[in-house]
């Protein structure tokens, strides 16, 4: 179904006859559906409607309102803001000092057109209109008292938010503390919104891949996922990145939108420099087009073009409605899509076995490039969409990189085609698929059997941050296991020169550097030999934890459940999936070949034994590029000696440890808070390690 321009024809007054009672049916439809959507999107963070459905949806309901009064409803969706406030939400929440609005918005030029006249006429000249870009995160109100940031509120139901102060405080580029010697005094509130920029979203989305994490839609998920976190080293870690864009105070002493934000900016806040002061609607018009070309290039997402009345005078005799101020207005950027023929539905097995279903297309242009492939996601989207091969479909370029299938074209003709079915086999290995209660998944269950699982387990087994065995990427790991070299990860430790050597494109040189990668990784630690095994949802801090409480695979594999749960984090799937894991004759088979080889499969006495409490309760943030050790490595020193290491640099951090390069926004809240820094060499006598 392609939720398109909805039919207006129909929408005149028609009290008491059929379609005005059909129009109320739809009028409680909608504000059902709206209801449900914002609950989905603020608080579960599971988008269900694209924004563009959803402002379509929200207008309609808004015709429909005008047009009967009678069914007036102060709890309608159409007259509050969508809350992201939940009761378990565990931060604090806070009333706004300032109502937080949201905006108008339309999808067309015309619009724009009519609110500038609109706004003309008013007031009887042209006025001035700041255009800026509509950045799509989540807003964020930030608080400042006497010059220090004191909260950091989200829009929440729009009256009260939820304070992140220490998640905001990560960000690097908002300062902690700012404007004291300005006008205001330092006391003022600024607004803005928190992205997630392209990058590392594609990096976590990557991460959480590899852990078989659900994977957030977009950057705007993310970045909302990130600041709900309860644990601000972690949302250090992903990156979050903030664009300010309306300064606010009891008396605000500039007379212009513009003359504000250069304020902002002089007093250190990120404030966006695609920003232009426009005098008439042509160079509104030329402002929208250029970005609509130009906003791809940008590391962060936007959706459209906030338009503000410049004047602050102005701003306050135009005034506001119920929900969004009269003085500024969005316009929205179309998504840009296509239809084109849907020729086959093929099939791909993860390195985690879920088959995840392919639209191959016909070739179709779509912003610039061509596309022929999209995901299908899984089973249950497809059947929501009623696909099936054959048919025409909309193919969409949204915020996200990836193409998707947003919908078909109904016609005459289409549905003929045998309906679509899922596949019942796995296309690489012929086993039968099982699907994973609870989940819309397919996988294959044959772990130790299917190609690509098994070249995705030794994948993840030379990873970095697993067994780090250089010269092994997935190229050469298919390259092996087509030859039949390795096809799990114990044959690795029966690769001889001679058999390297004579695929083609291997040299001497590159071939030592495998067999000297694989010598040293018996070296690795039990801990990161218990990830590397790839054992289903037993990550990096798990594996750690694990191996901390269990020092032998031998120990690990005669747990029982109730003592694998008494591990931090471990709960009944990840003890259930370990067990399953060591029920495995396969998996036993080649836990020996690994022993034999020599790989740590215990904790080293001396390992046990290095331990001490010289760092206890001390707070230590790592911080730029280090000559003897890696960051890991450090990581685990610190752990071992008792210390905590942590993700970002507050009044509580104990010193840093910095190696070189370390990034100035630290260097300098480390120097404004007295915070200590000690230097490699330093650190390792501190802890009697060796260099
Ligand atoms: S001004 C009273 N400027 O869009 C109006 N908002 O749909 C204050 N947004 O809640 C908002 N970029 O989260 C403004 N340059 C920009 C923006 C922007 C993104 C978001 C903001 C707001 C939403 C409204």
């Amino acid at each position: 179904m392609q939720l398109d321009l909805f039919d207006t024809a129909d929408l005149q007054q028609s009290e008491g006859s059929d379609k005005g009672e059909s129009q109320r049916d739809e009028i409680y439809a909608l504000r059902k559906e709206l209801n449900e959507a914002n609950y989905r999107y603020y608080v579960l963070n599971e988008p269900t409607l694209s924004d563009r459905d959803f402002d379509l949806k929200m207008r309609r309901l808004q015709d429909l309102e005008a047009l009967h009064p009678e069914l007036a409803d102060s709890n309608s969706p159409s007259r509050r803001v969508g809350s992201d406030l939940s009761a378990k939400s565990g931060f604090r929440q806070l009333a706004h000092k300032r109502p937080m609005l949201s905006l108008a918005n339309t999808y067309s030029e015309g619009e724009i057109r009519d609110w500038y006249e609109r706004v003309a006429k008013d007031i009887s000249y042209q006025p001035e209109i700041v255009c800026e870009l509509k950045y799509d995160g989540l807003s964020i109100s930030l608080w400042y008292e006497k010059g220090e940031l004191v909260h950091a509120l989200t829009r929440g139901d729009g009256t009260r938010g939820d304070d992140v102060l220490d998640n905001v405080k990560t960000i690097g580029s908002i300062p902690w503390e700012a404007g004291k010697d300005s006008p205001l005094k330092g006391d003022f509130e600024i607004r803005g919104e928190i992205l997630l920029p392209w990058q590392n979203f594609d990096r976590l989305n990557k991460e959480r891949e590899e852990q078989e994490e659900a994977l957030f839609a977009n950057p705007r998920n993310a970045a909302s996922g990130t600041l709900k976190l309860q644990d601000p080293r972690i949302v250090a870690s992903r990156g979050l990145e903030a664009y300010l864009y309306y300064l606010l105070a009891d008396d605000v002493p500039y007379s212009t939108h513009w003359e504000s934000l250069q304020a902002a900016k002089a007093m250190g806040f990120h404030v966006s420099e695609a920003i232009r002061v426009c005098h008439n609607i042509g160079e509104i018009m030329d402002f929208i087009s250029y970005w609509d070309r130009e906003r791809k290039n940008l590391p962060v997402a936007t959706d459209g073009i906030v338009l503000k009345v410049n004047d602050l005078g102005l701003q306050r005799q135009l005034g506001y409605t119920a929900k969004t101020p009269r003085w500024a207005i969005a316009y929205k950027f179309q998504a840009e899509k296509q239809l084109t023929l849907l020729r086959k539905i093929t099939y791909q097995v993860g390195r985690t076995g879920v088959v995840t279903p392919v639209a191959n297309l016909e070739p179709v242009q779509l912003s610039g490039t061509t596309v022929q492939r999209a995901t299908l996601h899984n089973e249950d989207f497809i059947l929501q969409l009623g696909i099936r091969e054959g048919d025409r479909v909309w193919v969409e370029k949204g915020g996200e990189i990836i193409p998707k299938i947003t919908g078909k074209e109904a016609t005459a003709g289409s549905d003929t085609g045998p309906a679509f079915r899922f596949i019942s086999h796995c296309p690489e290995c012929g086993t039968a698929l099982v699907r994973i209660e609870d989940q819309a998944a397919w996988r294959c269950p044959n772990e130790s059997g299917c190609p690509p699982q098994q070249k995705g387990r030794i994948e993840h087994y030379v990873a970095r941050k697993a067994m780090n065995i250089e010269g092994l990427g997935s190229e050469t790991i298919d390259l092996f296991y087509e030859r039949g070299l390795t096809r799990n990860i114990a044959d690795l430790y029966d690769l001889r020169q001679e058999d390297i050597l004579r695929l083609e494109g291997f040299q001497q040189k590159a071939t030592q550097n495998i067999l000297d990668g694989i010598e040293r990784s018996k070296e690795v630690p039990w801990s990161r030999v218990l990830f590397a095994l790839g054992i289903r949802y037993v990550g990096e801090t798990t594996a750690k934890k694990l191996a901390r409480r269990f020092g032998s695979i031998d120990e690990l594999r005669k747990a029982t459940s109730e003592e694998l749960a008494q591990v931090e984090d471990v709960g009944v799937q990840i003890a259930e999936s370990i067990r399953q894991y060591f029920a495995n004759e396969e998996n036993q088979r080649l836990t020996e070949r690994l022993r034999a080889a020599g790989v740590q499969l215990a904790n080293r006495e001396e390992e046990q034994a290095g331990g001490s409490d010289k760092l206890a309760g001390l707070s230590i943030v790592i911080s730029g590029t280090f000559a003897h050790h890696s960051r890991d490595e450090y990581k685990e020193l610190i752990e071992r000696h008792g210390g905590k290491n942590t993700g970002s640099v507050s009044k509580n951090t104990s010193f840093i440890l910095a190696g070189d390069n370390m990034g100035p926004a630290k260097l300098e809240k480390a120097r404004k808070l007295g915070v200590r820094i000690v230097s490699e060499e330093e650190f390792l006598s501190m802890t009697g390690e060796n260099i």
